[in-house]
């Protein structure tokens, strides 16, 4: 039997958007619309990736546009839309200008696909989330951020080559917001089942917690011309991939939390069972008092950085 195809949208076509774009098609998630309000560059984008299908081999359709017309029905959203860091900048220089730029995508795709489920990747992530919430009307279950899957990509990176073990065998867990404040999980992290604290002196995790939460600026300093984009279009990829697969998969992502954790009417990371409705459920682990108080402070500037939105 034959499954219709799935539309995902990917708003802006900088490198965050097209990579995932790239990914997309490649896992054949589904047919993906580019769009940009730059004249040519998701044009030219797509073209390009299409171009690369006869020696990829995947058969979905790229599409670049500058029309939101051509988003209509969309299952998933992805909003990119935004400027990125330069060195020296935090995420949250950028709140104003994307709030706006956040604010009009949003109001743009929603007119056009009411019911999709919608992926924030604008910086700050936390903020523009609550910011493309406020604006859509979507439900909370059909809104979510995309940020904790690339920090403990990162933090599973530095265990792995600690170590010298598989990817594969790493798990990672990074709660709270994603920036100066972001809480990595030494206490539920491990390697095959084996937590890392039994594998790692204090001293190194402390050092790799600490290289987590400036993941981002690390790839700026370096890049000097943008942000990261190769581990951040994979994470989204994997985001957008649990939902039109239904893998139920859990996620570090920045949910609307009412209640869970203490926390009510922010959006900030939490690990969530991600599916075919979106978030489907939050989990709530069992944290210490010390990793309480790093997730209230956590907390306490994402409601810092809501608060002075002028949107
Ligand atoms: C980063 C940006 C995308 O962490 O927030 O690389």
């Amino acid at each position: 039997m034959d499954v219709p195809r799935k539309k995902i949208t990917i708003v802006g076509a900088g490198h965050v958007g097209a990579t995932t774009a790239q990914h997309c098609v490649e896992k054949r998630l589904g047919d993906v619309v580019l769009i940009d309000i730059v004249e040519g560059v998701p044009q030219g984008k797509a073209l390009d990736m299409m171009e690369s299908a006869p020696l990829l081999g995947f058969d979905m359709i790229v599409s670049g546009t500058n029309d939101y017309a051509d988003t209509a029905n969309s299952d998933v959203v992805v909003i990119t839309a935004g400027l990125p860091r330069k060195p020296g900048m935090s995420r949250e220089d950028l709140r104003d200008t994307n709030a706006n730029i956040v604010k009009e995508v949003t109001e743009n795709i929603i007119k056009h696909s009411p019911n999709c489920i919608m992926i924030v990747v604008s910086n700050p992530v936390d903020t523009m989330t609550y910011v493309a919430m406020k604006t859509s009307g979507l439900p909370k279950n059909r809104i979510l951020g995309m940020a904790g899957v690339l920090d403990a990509a990162r933090f599973r990176h530095f265990i792995s080559d600690e170590l010298k073990v598989s990817h594969l065998d790493v798990h990672a867990t990074v709660m709270g917001l994603h920036g100066t404040d972001m809480v990595p999980l030494p206490s539920h992290s491990s390697v095959a089942g084996i937590p890392i604290t039994e594998l790692i002196s204090k001293e190194k995790i402390d050092k790799m917690v600490q290289r987590t939460r400036d993941g981002g600026a690390e790839i700026v300093k370096l890049l000097k011309t943008g942000s990261a984009y190769y581990a951040p279009g994979a994470s989204v990829a994997e985001g957008i991939e649990s939902i039109i697969r239904d893998k139920k998969r859990v996620h570090p992502c920045p949910v609307y939390l009412e209640g869970e954790y203490g926390l009510d009417g922010i959006f900030m990371g939490v690990p969530c069972i991600i599916g075919a409705d979106g978030v489907e459920k939050i989990i709530e682990l069992k944290l210490n008092d010390e990793e309480r108080a790093l997730l209230q402070k956590s907390a306490e500037s994402v409601r810092n950085s809501v608060k002075q939105l002028k949107v």
